[in-house]
């Protein structure tokens, strides 16, 4: 799989805390592709929409949002150490801030509003003018690249997401309760499937992997397998 030659685009979609991450990184890193997290960059809006406060949890000053916008310079740069992508604000490196609880709970309202779509459909098209990238996110296969060559649907049961997010959490030493958790996932469900712009769907040639029941390992073989089909010469 190393020698993987094709120059193509993989777009994974799917629900929130379904492991598209992980298996997007995975797999980039095997067939020695860059791997971009669109989550992140709507994550980065949110958190300057917070810093400039331009967001109460329910209403958004749009119209200074939109000039902040124009702005600003999101980036994604290469962390030598930890082999990962980081995200930028113009010089500031913030993957780690964009993981707070206050971003993740606000950043629905921010991914439904159509000017910030639009600037980040457009960079995300930037990002991968030479192919070669596995980009996650809830309208990769549908909107951004409706000619992806491959497309991938992750689901898993509610149970699962719900206790997979609370495992990860509690290793990170954050104290959480399953039932908020699941809450919390059924709402973001709710959001992504039924915003007017752009909504969580399965394109229609989407190849659908369900992982309630898949270990990582056996994610990788499975994809690796779709690849092999696909697009042995
Ligand atoms: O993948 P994530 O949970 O980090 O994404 C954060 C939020 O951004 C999520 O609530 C949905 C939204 N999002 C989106 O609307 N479109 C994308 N392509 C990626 C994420």
């Amino acid at each position: 799989m190393n020698n993987f030659e094709k120059n193509i685009i993989i777009a994974i979609d799917g629900f929130s805390s379904c492991g598209k991450s992980t298996l997007a990184k995975e797999i980039a890193q095997k067939i020695n592709y860059t791997y971009i997290d669109s989550g992140a960059m709507y994550r980065a809006i949110t958190l300057l929409a917070i810093r400039h406060n331009l967001i109460d949890g329910i209403n958004v000053n749009e119209e200074e949002l939109n000039k902040i916008l124009d702005s600003v310079q999101i980036q994604f740069k290469l962390n030598k150490e930890t082999h990962q992508q980081d995200i930028f604000i113009n010089d500031e490196n913030v993957s780690e801030d964009i993981r707070d609880i206050e971003v993740s709970d606000q950043v629905s309202i921010i991914s439904k509003l159509k000017f910030v779509r639009q600037k980040l459909v457009e960079l995300q098209r930037k990002l991968s003018k030479n192919k070669r990238i596995v980009m996650d996110g809830r309208d990769i296969g549908t909107v951004v690249f409706p000619d992806a060559e491959l497309k991938i649907f992750m689901t898993a049961s509610e149970d699962i997401r719900a206790k997979r997010r609370y495992d990860e959490l509690v290793e990170k030493g954050i104290e959480v309760n399953l039932q908020d958790i699941r809450k919390n996932i059924k709402k973001r469900d709710f959001l992504d499937q039924n915003r007017e712009e752009s909504p969580l769907r399965k394109a229609d040639d989407a190849i659908e992997l369900n992982n309630s029941d898949l270990s990582k390992e056996e994610q990788l073989i499975w994809i690796e397998n779709v690849l092999d089909e696909k697009f042995k010469k």
